[in-house]
């Protein structure tokens, strides 16, 4: 199962500082593991360039065929975020409940977790997620969503013959 993740930071694609976002999504699934099959990672760090990030989206799901891409960092207000706005150039169809979901969970705890706009959908067969861009609100985050991403994994499968 080939699953990317990309991490969308300025500042990490810069090298100013380390991707802590990206391995910890790998750790977290690990950790929550949603198919039997090995996972296959694409690894991509890039600035907060929207057309980089469509182009990236686009690369992934149609040439490398991802069945998941998770999305860390870019959701929040700061004019150079627009994760949200690459997301719904590239889906055919949103899923907003990802990120309610985890707006809404996170709240009582983090106050700010309101200040996502992560969104969801689908592009062909693959699921694209975004999730917030601090390490600590992946480990918040992914958990909620792993049963829904399971089942919309199997809802994008091809048709058995
Ligand atoms: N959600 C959770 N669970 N935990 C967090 O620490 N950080 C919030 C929010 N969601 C956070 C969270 C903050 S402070 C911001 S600005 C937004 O996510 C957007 O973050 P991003 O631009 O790095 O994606």
């Amino acid at each position: 199962m080939k699953i990317a993740r990309l991490t969308l930071s300025d500042r990490a694609s810069a090298g100013i500082y380390e991707d802590r976002s990206g391995p910890e999504i790998e750790r977290v699934l690990a950790e929550h593991p949603f198919s039997k099959e090995p996972i296959e990672w694409l690894r991509v760090v890039i600035p907060d360039e929207q057309p980089q990030i469509e182009a990236a989206l686009r690369r992934v799901c149609d040439q490398e065929g991802c069945v998941l891409v998770l999305t860390t960092g870019g959701t929040g207000p700061s004019p150079r975020d627009v994760t949200p706005e690459a997301t719904r150039a590239v889906i055919e169809r949103e899923l907003p409940g990802f990120g309610e979901i985890m707006r809404i969970q996170s709240f009582s705890k983090v106050p700010t977790s309101i200040l996502s706009r992560s969104t969801a959908g689908t592009r062909g067969r693959s699921l694209i997620v975004n999730l917030p861009g601090n390490p600590r609100a992946i480990g918040e985050c992914l958990p909620l969503v792993i049963p829904a991403i399971r089942e919309a994994l199997r809802h994008l499968e091809p048709a058995q013959s």
